[in-house]
């Protein structure tokens, strides 16, 4: 199988480099921008930084704050109406992954004449988005170097998209330094999930896999010292790059039925996306293993396991209940802690089965195999 890897888009990255949105607005040509952001994002300080930079630089501004998690389409029908109104050329989105998935939406639907529900649910669009910047406020998403803008279809209760590539991003850890501890701890378990889930795929590449190990050993390394030390520039620094190479790991990869599964949850229990992949990595490490020991057991090395045998279900039970226990120490909470009863968790099952990223794990999951692996979840991490 010919399978391609590549850079999808330039990243700006250092401490303080939302001062240069202005310039890179510029060098793209930008001369009326809409920026993209939610009122906490606002309420940070953090578009600002961007609102300066681009009036430094001549550049007229119009602000969009309506985001709401989880990217719902009426947000994105919203913002997009009123770029539309407004004839910006230009999008930034500064914000968490609901925030950087509305702009990439926003940048489709400004783009061409059609509907949110048309376009979210994958009919051919005539143009390419409108040049947009994606700039991440939180380490989780990975989504500033994705191509998928991942929306809530509000009708029909799921997680839908459009293809929607960034023209920029710009890398600021800065901007995490005033993450909440439990936000700082489920952003950085997505990110991990997009790293086990992308060594696992079926389309995986030497490139996704050597960004995928660099991001576990970030994570692995420096989220129990940002979760202690919420201001740690050093432990803010690695997180925002292993998001980051987690994104464009699983861009040329993918995620599979651990995303599935965790989208099933966000839909039908509205918990944070980051919880949702926290809670299903375990038993995604369990049911890959088999197929890919030799990876399961670098990942091991990487958290300094010791896996003695060569089997792939005694490796992947092993390093499973080591991430286990590393979600302990990070006070991430169980279904049982959630208030969810088994049979809720079951009842999740139609939805994975609908879901087609079930289908690019790198082990078949078939029908009967989704309430066992769901019952799994909930039984083996209390
Ligand atoms: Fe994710």
């Amino acid at each position: 199988m010919i399978r391609r890897y590549g850079q999808l888009c330039t990243v700006a990255y250092s401490a303080g480099a939302i001062n240069s949105t202005g310039e890179i607005a510029k060098e793209l040509g930008f001369t009326k921008v809409m920026i993209v952001t939610d009122k906490q994002v606002e309420a940070l300080g953090h578009s600002q930084k961007s609102i300066d930079s681009l009036k430094k630089a001549n550049i007229e501004t119009v602000i969009f704050n309506g985001v709401e998690m989880d990217a719902p389409d009426y947000t994105v029908e919203a913002g997009g109406n009123m770029a539309k109104k407004e004839h910006v050329d230009g999008i930034i989105g500064v914000g968490g992954g609901s925030v950087l998935d509305t702009a990439k939406g926003i940048a489709c639907f400004t783009a061409n004449e059609i509907t949110v529900s048309d376009m979210i649910h994958h009919a051919p669009m005539k143009n390419p988005p409108v040049k947009f910047v994606l700039i991440p406020t939180t380490s989780g998403t990975g989504s500033e170097c994705t191509f998928v803008a991942v929306i809530t279809d509000t009708k029909n209760h799921e997680k839908v998209g459009c293809f929607s590539v960034p023209s920029f991003s710009i890398l600021d850890p800065e901007l995490t330094l005033s993450l909440p501890k439990d936000i700082t701890v489920y952003t950085g378990m997505d990110a991990f999930s997009h790293c086990t889930e992308s060594l696992t795929s079926m389309q995986p590449n030497p490139h996704s896999d050597l960004l995928a190990y660099d991001a576990i050993e970030r994570i692995v390394n420096w989220l129990p010292v940002a979760y202690k030390e919420p201001g740690n520039y050093e432990a803010r620094d690695n997180l925002a790059l292993a998001s980051n190479f987690a994104g464009k790991s699983f861009n040329d990869s993918t995620v599979h039925v651990g995303h599935a599964i965790a989208h099933s949850f966000g839909a039908n229990f509205h918990i944070p996306h980051g919880i949702g992949c926290a809670l299903v990595t375990p038993t995604v490490i369990e049911l890959t293993a088999p197929k890919f020991p030799e990876k399961i057991k670098k990942v091991a090395k990487i958290m300094g396991i010791i896996v003695d045998s060569e089997d792939g279900v005694v490796i992947g039970k092993t390093v499973a209940d080591s991430v286990r226990k590393f979600m302990k120490s990070l006070n991430i909470p169980s279904c049982k802690e959630l208030g969810l009863k088994k049979e809720d968790v079951l009842n999740c099952t139609d939805y994975v089965l609908s879901e087609p990223l079930r289908n690019f794990a790198g082990v078949p999951v078939t029908d009967e195999m989704v309430p066992k692996l769901l019952e799994k979840i909930y039984d083996t991490y209390q």
